[in-house]
């Protein structure tokens, strides 16, 4: 018997009314991860993703999109028909017949892996029909109160409509999430009818028909409310983001990385730092960023889907977004590093320089105000102020190749698709179409003009 599989339906079809979204609920973010995918992870505690089923409603392909590929599956409920309802649509999916079956909201992403483990190990040994994790509230107004009987077990659930004077008192509450006997829990699920009042069909009212075909019902008592306590609105979307923000910081510090001000900083889940980097103030690390060893990320930096290598130096104020940074580089201040760029071992990109799918080659330097997009730079190159390389003719992109060991005058202008061979110079200020072959000197700008005494002459004339 307690091989027996177990199984997770996650509720999250609702719209969630009251935070005023034209998105489903379980889509909005905390921590950098969509709620619904919290919830996941913390079900694939108690069971495989081939054994966890979301049913989806409000804008199910979207959310389906978002959550697939952890390999869950699906079930539609087209109607938001209560939550008894809900768990109803997957009375057919493969598996649930039999076994344990955990029920659990989309819209808790503080539900720790722990909790459903504690849970289902209760229910196995309590031998009950279903357990229910509850929680006690100073304030359970508008929750599902618990009705214990003599024996402390659950003789049922009154939702806040339907309790009387008395049992509003209860402050132990219904999180929504249970584990149930499947097999038990089918044939009483087929005989819940809709709530009179709302016309809803409510789960909780399983619990009372187990109980009188003679089964018994528990709980589960939660310790952190905050855990099971479901997000309603966008301030409490805030908090629970600023819970995961938390978090995330304190594990950084504990294995050996230091964050100046944590409590401005937001770190996804995903991002790894190695050990001794230094992370400033009212920076965002964000998606599937890797950090090295050593590093410093420096304060209002913003990063997204980057790698960095060790001892990368990020200064302030610089975003980089599905880029590359090899060991040694320097990025910064006010740099923008973005689609595939890679700065490569030592190169050194300034301040309010630009680089699109552009690889600067090792050791290479484009310190001040430059453009570079669609360029492939080779090493110990020296790319001066306000290079632009002109890659979009308004129909297509267009390439430019920069060769080892040239140098790119200031305010060169580089119309690609072109290339400049290795060793090549550029004298600044130029325009240029055509490939400067290897160690060439190109100049490609008006000769200066002198006339002398001009000034002079024209200042004696007018007067001033
Ligand atoms: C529910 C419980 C209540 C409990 C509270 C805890 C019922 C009848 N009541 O009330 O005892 O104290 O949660 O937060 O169950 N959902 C669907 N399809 C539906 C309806 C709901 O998927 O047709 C999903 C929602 O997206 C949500 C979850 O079920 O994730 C809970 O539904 P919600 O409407 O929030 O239930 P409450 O009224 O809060
Ligand atoms: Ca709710």
């Amino acid at each position: 018997m307690s091989e027996s599989p177990v199984s997770v339906v996650i509720l999250a079809a609702g719209l969630g009314t009251r935070m005023r979204s034209r998105q489903a609920k379980v889509l909005h973010r905390a921590g950098g991860a969509s709620l619904l995918e919290h919830v996941i992870e913390a079900s694939k505690g108690v069971a495989p993703a081939d054994r966890i089923v979301a049913v989806i409603g409000h804008q199910a392909e979207r959310v389906r999109a978002e959550v697939a590929h952890h390999g869950i599956g699906f079930e539609l409920q087209t109607e938001q028909k209560g939550t008894g309802h809900a768990l109803s649509v997957c009375a057919h999916f493969p598996g649930l017949a039999t076994g344990r079956l955990v029920v659990v909201c989309g819209d808790s992403p503080l539900l720790q892996a722990e909790t459903l483990q504690h849970l289902v190990h209760l229910h196995r040994e309590s031998g009950c029909a279903a357990t229910v994790l509850t929680t006690f509230l100073d304030n359970p107004h508008g929750y599902g109160r618990i009705i214990r009987d003599e024996s402390g077990l659950v003789a049922g659930i009154v939702e806040e409509k339907a309790a009387t004077g008395q049992q509003k008192q209860i402050r132990e509450i219904n999180s929504a999430m249970y584990c149930f006997e499947a097999a038990l829990l089918w044939p009483q699920l087929a005989r819940l009818t809709p709530n009179p009042a709302s016309g809803e069909i409510y789960l909780t009212d399983v619990i009372g028909l187990l109980r009188a075909a003679g089964h018994m019902t528990a709980a589960c008592v939660v310790d952190e409310p905050g855990e099971v306590l479901g997000i309603n609105t966008r301030v409490d979307l805030a908090e629970v983001d600023a819970i995961f923000r938390r978090r995330k910081a304190r594990e950084l510090m504990l294995a050996g990385v230091t964050i100046e001000r944590p409590e401005t900083v937001s770190i996804d889940k995903q991002v790894t730092v190695g050990q001794d980097t230094i992370i400033g103030p009212f920076t965002q690390i964000l998606g599937q960023t890797r950090i090295g060893a050593e590093c410093r990320i420096g304060a209002g930096s913003i990063l997204e889907r980057a790698r960095l290598a060790d001892g990368v130096q990020i200064l302030p104020y610089s975003l980089i977004t599905d880029s590359s940074l090899e060991a040694g580089a320097h990025v910064g201040p006010f740099a923008k590093l973005r689609l595939n760029s890679v700065v490569e071992a030592g190169a050194h990109v300034g301040n309010f320089v630009e680089l699109k799918n552009t690889t600067l080659g090792a050791g290479s330097k484009a310190m001040h105000l430059a453009y570079l997009g669609d360029s492939t730079i080779g090493k110990q190159t020296n790319i001066g102020a306000g290079t632009i390389t002109c890659n979009y003719d308004g129909v297509k992109k267009h390439r430019t190749n920069i060769g080892d060991g040239s140098f790119i005058g200031s305010n060169s202008t580089l119309v690609a698709p072109v290339e400049v061979g290795p060793g090549a110079y550029v004298a600044a200020g130029s325009v240029i179409t055509d490939a400067v072959p290897e160690d060439a000197l190109a100049l490609g700008r008006a000769r200066q003009v002198l006339k002398a005494s001009w000034a002079r002459q024209r200042r004696e004339k007018s007067g001033k």
